[in-house]
């Protein structure tokens, strides 16, 4: 098994690294445009194999993709991140360039990877990756829901006070403010979250979650990077190990949920193929209402895409 990530910023090496801790992984190839960069992380963490009992190996290189060739999977996470104030959105000028790029000379070397976007604005990165690539959709997987999901679960678990992993719950939509977290169908091991938390408690559950990411950039100064690099080493394990766990991710709908021709967050089944299938949820009227009004500002960012 080989996986490249492309970009050797916050994000791109600390998912390397994870996915080195990991250890399933034959060789993670980390590449960035910044000269020596991408080789000096990767040192750095070849440099715990010893003391971590890690066997994959993790090479660095600056914009040579032939040293990508034959990668199983690969994940871009080259680009700009938010600066306080910015919205993902904000984004998609700079980004969707760089992506674009990336991707294409990606794909010469390895014509058969699965492909994770983790770039911002993902749903519509994820979107022009599909349509410029013309690969199909199980090949191009967008990350945002099961991080957006880890994040609800932590801040779920810790006003019940229990361990995070007794918690499960989901988020779907358009990586933004108006992502849906599932209430409703969160749990704490199997009994609803409902029956522990006030409505009034729930809610502000749902709001730290819509703005996770923007409470993180406020701290930072820059957007996170320890919980997407482990979300997307995550999504690349399931892949590799064809362990065809239900996650979160942004898929090309075409029909489910009553959209179509628009990359949004949904339940995907991730195995071997990638997406092996997309899960449709049972959603109430208001769930399906909060779903398509996040779809449609992910549609709204798609159509910048003509003006660039
Ligand atoms: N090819 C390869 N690498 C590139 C390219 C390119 N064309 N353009 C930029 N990069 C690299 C930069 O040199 C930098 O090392 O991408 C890296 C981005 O790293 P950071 O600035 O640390 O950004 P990071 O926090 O990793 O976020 C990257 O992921 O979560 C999203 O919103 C976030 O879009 C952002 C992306």
């Amino acid at each position: 098994m080989k996986i490249s990530v492309i970009g050797a910023g916050n994000v791109g090496a600390t998912a390397a690294n994870v996915l080195a801790l990991k250890n399933f992984a034959e060789e993670v190839v980390l590449l960035d445009i910044k000269e020596g960069v991408a080789e000096g992380k990767a040192l750095d963490m070849m440099q715990t194999a010893k003391l971590l009992h890690l066997d994959t190996r993790v090479v660095g290189v600056t914009n040579d993709y032939s040293k990508t060739a034959n990668s199983d999977i690969i994940a871009i996470t080259s680009g700009m991140p938010r600066k306080p104030g910015m919205s993902r959105a904000d984004l998609v000028g700079v980004n969707s360039k760089i992506v674009q790029s990336v991707m294409d000379a990606a794909l010469e070397y390895s014509p058969e990877a699965i492909f994770l976007i983790i770039s911002n604005p993902v749903d519509t990165l994820t979107y022009l990756a599909l349509k410029n690539s013309k690969l199909p959709r199980h090949r191009v997987i967008g990350m945002s829901g099961l991080l957006d999901g880890s994040r609800f679960e932590y801040y779920l678990a810790d006003a019940i006070g229990c361990p995070i992993s007794d918690i499960d719950a989901m988020v779907i939509g358009a990586h933004g403010d108006l992502m849906v977290p599932l209430t409703r169908f969160a749990s704490y091991k199997g009994i609803p979250v409902t029956e522990y938390l006030s409505p009034e408690k729930l809610q502000e559950i749902e709001h730290a979650t819509q703005v996770g990411g923007g409470t993180i950039t406020k701290l930072l100064g820059t957007s996170a990077w320890y919980a997407p690099g482990a979300v997307t080493a995550t999504m690349a394990e399931a892949i590799a190990k064809n362990t065809h766990k239900t996650l979160s991710c942004i898929a090309l709908l075409d029909g489910e949920y009553g959209e179509k021709d628009v990359c949004a967050g949904v339940p995907v089944v991730l195995g071997r193929n990638g997406i092996e299938k997309i899960v449709e949820l049972p959603l109430n009227e208001r769930e399906k209402d909060l779903f398509n009004k996040s779809v449609n500002s992910a549609k709204e960012t798609n159509a910048k895409l003509k003006n660039l």
